[in-house]
């Protein structure tokens, strides 16, 4: 039997391009502009979003560490990146009672990758939406179809 050392983690960064519109139907046009400023353009604007996707992973003594990093591209590349890259983020069905902002979209990230990885390897996910701003987000444990 192999002996699992320590616990250490693994993150890997992967990228899409979106399109969003900040703007909620709960508020009128002016206060819609005033929470969201430029970013409640009609025209909508784009963000080439990084993913960085922490996992567990036990440093063993044979192969030096456990994660099956292809599982991990292929269920970030199925979950995530074909399911946003070059889209318009209010048009995903999970969005249409949510604004597209950072905060929701980390949120839905891990939310789509904590039902596909085995359970408890997902530890955080973080989200640059800009130069100058990160989400991040460390839920629970969901249950769902993958
Ligand atoms: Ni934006």
């Amino acid at each position: 039997m192999e002996l699992t050392m320590a616990q250490a983690s693994v993150t890997k960064r992967y990228r899409f391009c979106a399109a969003h519109r900040l703007h909620t139907d709960y508020l009128s046009s002016e206060d819609n502009r005033a929470a969201f400023g430029k970013c409640n353009n009609p025209n909508g604007h784009g963000h080439n979003y990084v993913v960085l996707v922490t996992v567990k992973s036990g440093v063993q003594t044979s192969t030096g560490g456990e994660m099956d990093l292809d599982r991990l591209d292929r269920t970030v590349g199925q979950q995530v990146i074909t399911r946003f890259d070059h889209h318009d983020l209010n048009q995903d069905p999970e969005f249409a009672e949510r604004t597209t902002t950072g905060e929701n979209l980390v949120l839905l990230i891990w939310d789509l990758l904590v039902k596909c990885l085995p359970s408890g390897q997902l530890k955080k996910v973080g989200l640059i939406e800009t130069r100058d701003n990160y989400f991040e987000y460390a839920g629970g444990i969901k249950n769902g179809e993958c």
